[in-house]
């Protein structure tokens, strides 16, 4: 299967395809034993995100168990906060724990140049699952090099840890704009070095994770998620014309619209907060879109599971859709729900839809 026949490269190329393409947000992660197995054996998160060998493998593993058709780099958006000087640590039950950067003063110890080693490393990860999704025949699958977006990578380096306030990094954005655009500077620079190199090691498309874009007004919205977005999608497009870039502005909610308008991204990812046919009738009619059901149907009778399934299916028919979580999967997930949901969405849209081409 060439590039142009993969079913995600078709659908970011403004094709909607039958049966329609799945894969899930952190659908390599805890709730599978054979990552849980890996994991133990290599000591902390970031020693595992760091090992090309180990990192390759836990990409792969969903592949292997579910055939999805995206296989999403094994990584985390917190290697650029690391990879440029601020340490991070994952504990567990506690999550992300860096110290916290809240003045402009202290972004002097940040270094892009620096960050590079580091995420050469990660490149490396992404052109061993090239040769592996070659060597174990996964024709159809398309390899997703992904980073946080600015915003929402900024979050933690200012918080220092996941927040449920965000109260440093919504004052200091406030209170001295011109200081915190600093910050966002250094993350739009390293963002675009760090994607061109996964690009370049065989990354096929990519995708933007702004986790905490819902937590902004409009003016912050344009700001801090439009402005540094439409930034990186136009420096990666002089460097890879034909890279195709996802958007992930979580909880964007009706700031979608403009999102999609003016930041230049191929296609966009959206959460379960949005009605996928508000979405649908609201986006341009040949705009590819990823999402969206809940992740927490992964705890549903199959059913019900289905039928919610089936209902984001429908919204969509016609249009360029990939099918996806409105966002990551949880670690208590049985890993045969995931199966169900995956087959379900491609005998569903395999029966009940037909190509469409739009001009
Ligand atoms: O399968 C995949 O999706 C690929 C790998 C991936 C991870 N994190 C692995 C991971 C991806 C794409 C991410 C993105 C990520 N990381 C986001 C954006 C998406 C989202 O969920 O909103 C964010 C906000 C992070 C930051 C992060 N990483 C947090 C807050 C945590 C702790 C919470 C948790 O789930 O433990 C992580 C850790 C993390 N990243 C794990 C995995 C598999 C669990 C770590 C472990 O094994 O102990």
């Amino acid at each position: 299967m060439n590039n142009e026949t993969k079913p995600i490269l078709r659908v970011l190329n403004g094709e909607a395809v039958s049966p329609v393409p799945i894969w899930l947000m952190r659908q390599a992660g805890r709730y599978l034993p054979e990552y849980r197995e890996l994991r133990s054996k290599a000591g902390g998160f970031l020693d595992m995100v760091y090992n090309p060998d180990f990192a390759c493998e836990v990409t792969m593993q969903p592949i292997r168990r579910y055939r999805m058709d995206g296989a999403i780099l094994f990584s985390d958006i917190l290697v650029i906060p690391d990879a440029l000087g601020q340490e991070v640590r994952f504990e567990e039950g506690r999550g992300p724990i860096l110290d916290p950067i809240r003045s402009t003063e202290e972004l002097d110890g940040l270094s892009v140049e620096k960050a590079k080693s580091k995420f050469e490393t990660v490149a490396e990860t992404v052109s061993k699952v090239t040769d592996a999704l070659k060597a174990e025949g996964f024709d159809h699958t398309t390899l997703l090099g992904f980073s946080g977006s600015p915003w929402t990578v900024a979050c933690y380096m200012v918080e220092g840890q996941s927040s449920k306030t965000y109260f440093d990094i919504r004052s200091w954005a406030i209170k001295d704009p011109n200081g915190f655009q600093k910050l966002i500077d250094i993350l739009v620079e390293a963002t675009v070095q760090y994607l061109d190199l996964q690009i370049r090691a065989g990354a096929e498309a990519v995708k933007l994770f702004d986790s905490w874009a819902g937590i902004l007004d409009e003016t912050s919205f344009r700001r801090w998620i439009i402005n540094p977005t439409a930034a990186i999608v136009k420096q990666l497009r002089s460097i890879h014309p034909d890279t195709p870039i996802i958007g992930f502005p979580r909880q964007a909610g009706v700031f979608l619209s403009e999102y999609v308008e003016t930041t230049g991204v191929t296609a966009v990812a959206i959460d379960q907060h949005i009605s996928p046919v508000w979405v649908n009738e609201n986006l341009p009619k040949d705009f590819p879109v990823q999402g969206n059901i809940d992740p927490f149907y992964l705890f549903a009778e199959d059913q019900e599971l289905k039928s919610e399934a089936q209902n984001i299916c429908d919204a969509f028919q016609g249009r360029p859709h990939i099918f996806n979580l409105g966002h990551g999967v949880n670690k208590e997930t049985d890993p045969d729900k995931v199966k169900t949901l995956v087959d379900c969405v491609r005998q569903y849209t395999s029966e009940n839809m037909k190509d469409k081409k739009y001009g």
